[in-house]
């Protein structure tokens, strides 16, 4: 499959599927707390997303066994939720989250404090954020995917931060994944060129210390090698010929303004 440029109706139903997830990251955010178990952040979360008519992305994708990636401080991605992981003050944990609506996915990702961290843990949070922004300036149609990428990791390895290289973002649509492959960092070829329609899931890694990861026996569970903390932002965006339209945003963040 290549990269496909989505029809106005189906980007109108991935944007109905990026205000579902937007609120469903809304309501995770206002449960992450001491003392709360990654299992009930995925429950809630696959009951928030039901209630919307919708069905958690990952559920059961490559046998994944939860609805919600959860992953705690060290881990980078796909945290299996467990009754056994109990969140505590100073923790960072990564809520990613996708939902299917009508035949079309959204897929977003989410980096929060628990009660309160470090000026460390802090600012990794922010400038993960942050890179994904930097990124965006660079996804408008004409231009070339790895702007987007060499923008991102730049930004984030200027800070002295490892970005994760052995996972990348990618298209989406009627799959989960779909091409093209987005990678973080700086590569040899501008990648292909940007393109009015084009659904795109952007989501920087970035870990406080070394890039490289390490993969848990769970087969899923994404640490960095050297255990230092690791954030994750992540969001659905549609190319247009001027700024790209971010569809996992909430209300307030789109009439605030996140954008820097
Ligand atoms: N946002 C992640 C990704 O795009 C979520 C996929 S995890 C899985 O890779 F559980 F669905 F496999
Ligand atoms: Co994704």
């Amino acid at each position: 499959m290549s990269v496909t440029i989505k029809s106005e109706r189906e980007i109108e139903l991935m944007r109905q599927a990026g205000k579902i997830l937007a609120k469903v990251h809304e309501e995770l955010e206002k449960e992450v707390k001491p003392g709360i178990s990654t299992f009930h952040l995925d429950r809630l979360g696959e009951e928030l997303i039901r209630s919307f008519g919708c069905e958690p992305s990952f559920k059961n994708y490559q046998g994944y066994p939860a609805s919600i990636c959860i992953s705690v401080n060290e881990e980078v991605v796909h945290g299996i939720p467990s009754k056994e992981r109990i969140l505590r003050e100073g923790d960072i944990v990564s809520l990613d989250a996708g939902v299917l609506y009508k035949g079309y996915h959204s897929d977003a990702a989410r980096t929060h404090g628990v009660g309160s961290i470090s000026e460390e843990a802090r600012l990794l949070i922010e400038r993960t954020r942050q890179s994904f922004f930097e990124g965006m300036k660079y996804a408008v149609a004409g231009k070339h995917l790895h702007e987007i990428s060499r923008a991102i990791g730049d930004y984030a390895q200027s800070f002295g931060y490892g970005v994760v290289t052995d996972l990348c973002g990618h298209g989406i649509g009627s799959h989960l994944h779909e091409e093209p492959e987005i990678p973080n960092t700086r590569q040899f070829r501008r990648g292909i060129k940007l393109r009015q329609g084009m659904t795109l899931a952007v989501e920087p890694m970035i870990n406080a210390g070394t890039g490289e990861v390490l993969w848990m026996d769970d087969d899923w569970t994404v640490v960095t090698e050297d255990m230092s903390l690791s954030a994750h932002y992540e969001n659905t965006i549609v190319i247009t010929e001027g700024r790209p339209e971010i569809l996992t945003l909430t209300e307030r963040e789109l009439t605030e303004g996140i954008w820097q």
